[in-house]
């Protein structure tokens, strides 16, 4: 974890988001996925730490009877910046999955590989449906293909924090996305 910042906002270049554009697209996403699982068994999961601040927003927003799950994982390795790939389970599920609807929601997919072996791991555990809902897709920096069913905002490839997003733990409660300073994380 780094020094912490002493001021938040200035190390913010640009605002990408804003809180009224998130939150209007939270409540669009809460809407579509209530109409596509209307009458079923959701069980949201999402993965900590980043998607805290999505989750507890896209919950309020879906209009059905469903259920939630946190994970956290961490991925081995590499730069702060980046994904290595290879993932570990820090907090598993803490209720089965078998038989039920499963939305799997991500705050941002970078590589995918993150999300690649979630899958894989939540699939074979035995789940009726899958499907994935992150609030941030960043197309250009992916190396494996995922079939992802809501998508928030897809972004450019600059490194962003706020609204969950993190860079050495910090910034995640900003509430707006934005994009950080280069000199911040180049120092
Ligand atoms: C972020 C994000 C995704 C992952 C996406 O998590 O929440 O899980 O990276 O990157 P990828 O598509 O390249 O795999 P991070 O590992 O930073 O942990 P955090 O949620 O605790 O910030």
């Amino acid at each position: 974890m780094g020094r912490p910042p002493t001021n938040l906002h200035a190390d913010v270049a640009e605002v990408l988001l804003d809180e009224e554009r998130i939150r209007a697209k939270v409540l669009e996403l809460g809407e579509r996925i209530s109409a596509d699982y209307a009458g079923r068994e959701l069980t949201l999961v999402s993965v900590l730490k980043g998607s805290l601040p999505f989750m507890a927003d896209l919950m309020r927003a879906i209009h059905l009877p469903l259920t939630i799950d946190l994970m956290e994982v961490s991925s081995y390795g590499g730069a702060a910046t980046e994904t290595s790939g290879l993932v570990r389970i820090i907090k598993d599920l803490s209720a089965s999955i078998d038989g039920r609807d499963a939305l799997l929601v991500e705050d941002i997919i970078d590589t995918g590989l993150t999300l690649n072996y979630l899958l894989r791991y939540l699939r074979g555990k035995n789940p009726a449906s899958l499907r994935i809902c992150t609030l941030l897709d960043k197309p250009a920096r992916r190396l494996v293909e995922i079939p992802v069913d809501y998508v928030g905002f897809t972004i450019p490839d600059q490194f962003v924090v706020g609204y969950g997003l993190d860079y050495g733990e910090h910034y995640r409660n900003l509430r707006y996305v934005g994009v950080l300073r280069p000199e911040v994380y180049s120092t």
